[in-house]
């Protein structure tokens, strides 16, 4: 485990620009410690001055606490304000860049990590972990100084009792290090707990009339309730860890108490200290007890909120981000830090965000020259060895069985998924020198599971480019969707719920190609796009998407045979590898596996 400070030095880039507010929560901490050991100076004064004829004027004291209890409270507002002011700028710069990571994390991410395990960092653990630490810093500063501030004072106030107190602080560390390094791991299980509690929640609301149709409700009901007593077990676990803490602080405070009653007993005796110096020294020292127990107590919060924070910074600082190359297919590479503006580009594609050159229109030409890919080192190869040329404007379907790695070759191409050997290029520049961005603007594809944002209808339309009402409207009527459209209540500003299920199943599927209509990117890929249309609706969209291919290479996954039989060539998948290709015609007279598939769809 590296040591606390170095833990905690990685929060520094959050508040260095926050430096004003940090240095205000100082001063306020500084003058709030100051005034501590007052208290029992004033004690002192009027016991030992107060009370004896001509000794002080009647309004001085009183006149005193209500000054010094003035200036602490405005003290401890402006500590708690200027800390809180400082977390949460912190937080939404650390949100910022975790969800900007989100964005541009290799993809390996996604299948490493539950959605809800992420939502959980992003929106709970930054919160939580932030406002637990700043907490607990305020605390550990203010707090310490305090303890400095009275030690000081009884120091100079009776040097030989001080020491007996001091002889406290060893055995409290040793426990608080103790018990500290117990809490820091259950904490951690505990984090793991609190995602796989979620993770059930989250697969039971995304699949719950599968749930109900399979009656699994008590069986799911039983794992949920094994991770909830697990978490229920472990804070059990950390509660006791945390509780331990302060009876044994109390009672070493409870021990050096009687010992030091006993010595200024003896003290006052011999006529070495007075009543006013004793009364003080008995309050300032139990002043101590409670920074004393804040700083012991604040071991738990400070490192669970610790772990909180750094759960996100680990995936900031290292996760993998996806690395482009510079070709833009605009002829010239973008060289870095080329100071395209940002603002609209001529010509109406998509703004280069980060200052490269607008992206090109690629011809289309792709290539796949012995293309392996395993999902798993483990696993069976998805693809194994393949080969494959089209030419700009081709179209090719392929086919094959379940499992083939039809969806796998096309999530080659935007890079969704990395060849394990081999080389993939679009117009003879290899994937990985692309631009990311000019890469993805290439590729259109309406795939096998359809996504929709919770927005409205022209807003899914559109996603990402700056489109307009007309255009939106066009792609709409190529994907045969726009009389349905405009029946809607709100027309192209209607939203359509989470994931759209406000939709059928062909409407999602049409809105899907009509975004890819509305992309006009020059390559097209369709993964069982018409799967989910009735034959009219299909033949309808197939239309359109005949007209769509016109002009663009098109890799065309489908089972149904109206598409396939126009594709220029047809390649035959299986197991990975390309078993057959050629026109249609030619293998139904081969007789192979394309021959036996495609008699099957007839019987069917
Ligand atoms: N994310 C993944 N992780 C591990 N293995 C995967 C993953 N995706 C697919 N596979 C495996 O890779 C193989 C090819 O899958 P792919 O999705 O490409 O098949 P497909 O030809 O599209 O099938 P279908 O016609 O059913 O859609 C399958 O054996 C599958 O189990
Ligand atoms: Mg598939």
């Amino acid at each position: 485990m590296p040591s606390l400070l170095k833990r905690l030095a990685r929060l520094a880039p959050y508040v260095r620009h926050s430096r004003l507010g940090l240095l205000g929560v100082l001063l306020a901490a500084v003058v709030t410690a100051a005034t501590e050991p007052m208290v029992s100076e004033m004690l002192r004064i009027l016991l030992d001055r107060g009370f004896k004829a001509g000794g002080l004027d009647p309004w001085v004291v009183p006149a005193a606490i209500i000054t010094l209890f003035t200036v602490r409270s405005a003290a401890s507002f402006v500590a708690q304000y200027g800390l809180a002011w400082v977390a949460q700028r912190a937080v939404l710069q650390l949100r910022e860049q975790l969800f900007a990571h989100v964005l541009k994390s290799a993809p390996e991410l996604f299948s490493q990590q539950s959605a809800s395990a992420m939502t959980n960092t992003l929106v709970y653990e930054a919160q939580g972990g932030a406002s637990m630490l700043a907490g607990t810093l305020l605390t550990l500063v203010r707090d310490s100084l305090i303890l400095v501030a009275l030690l000081v004072y009884l120091l100079t106030l009776n040097w030989q009792l001080t020491l007996i107190v001091a002889l406290l602080f060893p055995a409290v560390a040793f426990v608080m290090r103790l018990l500290g390094r117990r809490l820091h791991r259950l904490t951690q299980e505990g984090q793991q707990a609190t995602d796989q509690l979620a993770y059930v929640v989250e697969e039971n609301i995304l699949a719950w009339r599968i749930v109900r149709l399979f009656g699994a409700q008590r069986q799911q009901l039983a794992r949920f309730m094994a991770r909830a007593d697990t978490l229920r077990r472990l804070v059990m676990k950390s509660v006791v860890a945390g509780a331990t803490m302060t009876p044994v602080t109390q009672i070493l405070a409870a021990c050096a108490l009687s010992v030091v009653i006993m010595i200024a007993m003896a003290q006052g005796r011999s006529g070495a200290t007075t009543v006013g110096e004793f009364v003080a020294f008995v309050t300032a020292m139990l002043q101590l007890v409670a920074p004393a127990k804040h700083l012991s107590d604040v071991m738990a919060p400070l490192l669970r909120g610790l772990v909180a924070v750094e759960r996100g910074l680990d995936l900031v600082q290292q996760g993998p981000v996806e690395q482009g190359g510079a070709y833009t297919g605009s002829g010239a590479a973008a060289g870095k830090g080329a100071t395209a503006g940002n603002g609209a580009t001529a010509g109406g594609g998509a703004t280069a965000g980060n200052g490269a050159a607008a992206p090109g229109r690629a011809r289309g030409e792709i290539g796949f020259e012995a293309v392996s890919l395993r999902y798993k080192p483990d696993a069976a190869p998805a693809l194994v060895s393949l080969n494959l040329q089209v030419a700009a404007g081709e179209t090719v379907a392929l086919v094959g069985p379940s499992g083939a790695g039809k969806t796998t070759l096309v999530n080659l191409l935007p890079r969704f998924i990395e060849p394990s050997g081999g080389r993939i290029t679009l117009d003879g520049v290899a994937l990985a020198d692309w631009e990311l961005l000019a890469l993805r603007r290439q590729f259109a594809l309406v795939s096998q599971d359809v996504v929709l944002f919770n927005d409205t209808v022209a807003a899914n339309v559109a996603l990402g480019a700056d489109l307009s009402r007309e255009a939106v409207r066009e792609a709409l009527r190529a994907a045969n969707l726009l009389d349905f459209v405009e029946q809607l209540p709100k027309g192209l500003d209607t939203p359509i719920g989470h994931n759209g299920n406000q939709l059928s199943g062909g409407q999602r599927q049409r809105l899907a190609i009509a975004r890819a209509v509305a992309k006009d990117a020059p390559v097209l890929i369709l993964d069982e796009a018409t799967s989910a249309l009735d034959s009219e609706s299909e033949r309808a969209v197939q239309d359109a998407l005949e007209r769509l291919m016109q002009g663009r290479t098109t890799l065309v996954i489908a089972h149904r045979l109206s598409t396939i039989e126009h594709a220029d060539r047809v390649l035959v998948l299986d197991a990975g590898s390309v078993v057959e290709q050629g026109p249609h015609a030619q293998l139904l007279a081969l007789g192979g596996l394309y021959a036996r598939l495609h008699a099957m769809q007839f019987k069917a």
